[in-house]
């Protein structure tokens, strides 16, 4: 069964309970820009945190950090200075300017036109011909404003692995194949961006260069497919919501590409490309600066310059994907305090207890008696692993129903009980299931379900 479109749901649930809030928004926003709100940053960080942990906590991959502002030599080399375009047009009539290549998915400029795809304007000859525009943001470096201080924020995280390929290799003594993984901003003055976090200006990527012998370029194309799919699969992306789309027309430095897309509400979407760009960038820029980039095999005695297999994920992108697969609407049963039960409707993000923004919400039943005093000796012992909540405020039901829309897998509640024996109850997020525990399991108990 197709899950029904929730984005607008989805959106005001970002907006809500923090997790997305639309840039400089008390000015009237800023088109394709978003700012991440205290449960939105937590996600984002666990986001990339499980990629960096999954990507660099191994034998073969180094991890780097480099600059957004690079020489602008290394965009000529890269080929975006020449390539790194989009095709425009202009609409004579309403002056709003379109993406060439995506007419079908754009809506018309044109108010009176509400709902109308910008294709039929086409055909009806109201577009001017098509120009190519370059999506990278220009700026200059330092007080001067001449061709000689141009520098570009970075539109891909990749350029600053290829330049710091030798410095990697020689510092970490690593041999081929290995990797070299970064995550960070990336900028790109898209045309038109489109459906919430997904096509914006300013994004994260996480992208890793894995650097290899050439002649065994398809073995490893075929086993970063593998490992890239696997991940979002461990993650809770939901399999028949996942597929490959195989690339005919390549990027200019590409010898084969495939997206891993994902079924978002509004469509089918890329959220992570898998490409080998053979020896096109190192190549490139040790013609454009001059420098010798190449590697010396001392067991074959062999000498070449390395293929890359590229990883390339959005962060930003995969947050949405995240977002969508976790959000749910569902009707459960809630057992009342006297044991009856009765049916409720609730609105629930099932994250994996990794992504959870918040891991465990800790209640007092009531606020008296002592509870608060315990809960809160508990919510602060807890903290010293993970993040928590601290709720005492309404019905408990009602708690469980916020922490459900945040997504949180656990939540603990001190009662009568622990006041007798110590123990607390766990109530799990997705099974409803309630256990007892003593209070000093807690923890232990958490970390085990949590996998940290
Ligand atoms: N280094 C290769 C590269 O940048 P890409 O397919 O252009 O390849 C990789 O981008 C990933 O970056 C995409 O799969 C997507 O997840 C993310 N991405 C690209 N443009 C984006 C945008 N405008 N907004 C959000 N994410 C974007």
């Amino acid at each position: 069964m197709t899950k029904p479109d929730y984005t607008d749901k989805i959106i005001s649930l970002a907006k809500r309970r923090g997790f997305v809030f639309q840039s400089s928004e008390i000015y009237g926003g800023l088109n394709g820009c978003y700012d991440y709100g205290p449960l939105g940053v937590e996600l984002l960080n666990n986001v990339k945190n499980i990629w960096w942990k999954d990507m660099t906590y191994r034998e073969d991959i180094e991890g780097i950090d480099t600059s957004i502002l690079m020489h602008p030599r290394v965009w000529e080399a890269s080929g975006h200075v020449e390539n790194f375009t989009d095709p425009m047009v202009d609409c004579k009539e309403c002056k709003a300017r379109f993406r060439a290549d995506i007419l079908d998915e754009l809506e018309c400029g044109n108010k009176a036109y509400k709902g109308r795809k910008a294709i039929k304007c086409q055909q009806e000859g109201k577009f001017t011909e098509a120009r190519n525009f370059n999506l990278m943001f220009k700026s200059f470096i330092g007080p001067v404003e001449d061709s000689s201080a141009v520098v570009y924020l970075r539109p891909e995280t990749a350029q600053g692995i290829y330049v710091n390929f030798q410095n990697v290799r020689e510092t970490s003594r690593q041999k081929i194949p290995f990797g070299i993984a970064q995550s960070g901003k990336a900028f790109r003055n898209e045309i038109n961006t489109k459906n919430f976090l997904y096509r914006t200006r300013e994004f994260e990527q996480m992208e890793m260069q894995y650097f290899i012998n050439p002649p065994e370029d398809n073995k490893w194309f075929e086993y970063w497919k593998e490992e890239r799919i696997n991940w979002f699969l461990k993650y809770g992306l939901k399999k028949e919501k996942i597929r490959i789309y195989t690339h005919e027309k390549l990027a200019h430095y590409a010898k084969a590409a495939i997206d891993i897309e994902y079924e978002f509400p509004f469509g089918w979407g890329e959220i992570e490309g898998i490409h080998n760009r053979t020896d096109f960038d190192l190549k490139r820029h040790s013609e454009y600066s001059g420098k010798k980039i190449e590697y010396f095999d001392d067991l074959t005695n062999e000498r070449y310059i390395p293929y890359v297999i590229e990883t390339s994920a959005g962060a930003s992108r995969s947050f949405l994907a995240f977002l969508t697969n976790a959000y749910e609407e569902e009707e459960v049963t809630r057992e009342n305090l006297d044991g009856s039960k009765a049916m409720e409707k609730r609105t629930v993000l099932h994250f994996h207890p990794s992504l959870a923004p918040i891991k465990a919400a800790v209640f007092p039943l009531v606020n008296r008696d002592g509870m608060p005093e315990i809960a809160h000796i508990i919510a602060n012992d807890l903290r010293k692993n993970f993040r928590v909540f601290y709720d005492d405020s309404g019905a408990v039901g009602r708690r469980y129903r916020r922490q459900d829309e945040c997504g949180t897998p656990f939540c603990v509640t001190v009662d009568s009980d622990t006041l007798k024996d110590g123990t607390v109850t766990i109530r799990d997020r997705d099974s409803l299931e309630q256990i007892r525990i003593n209070k000093d399991r807690i923890s232990d108990y958490l970390i085990t379900k949590i996998n940290i």
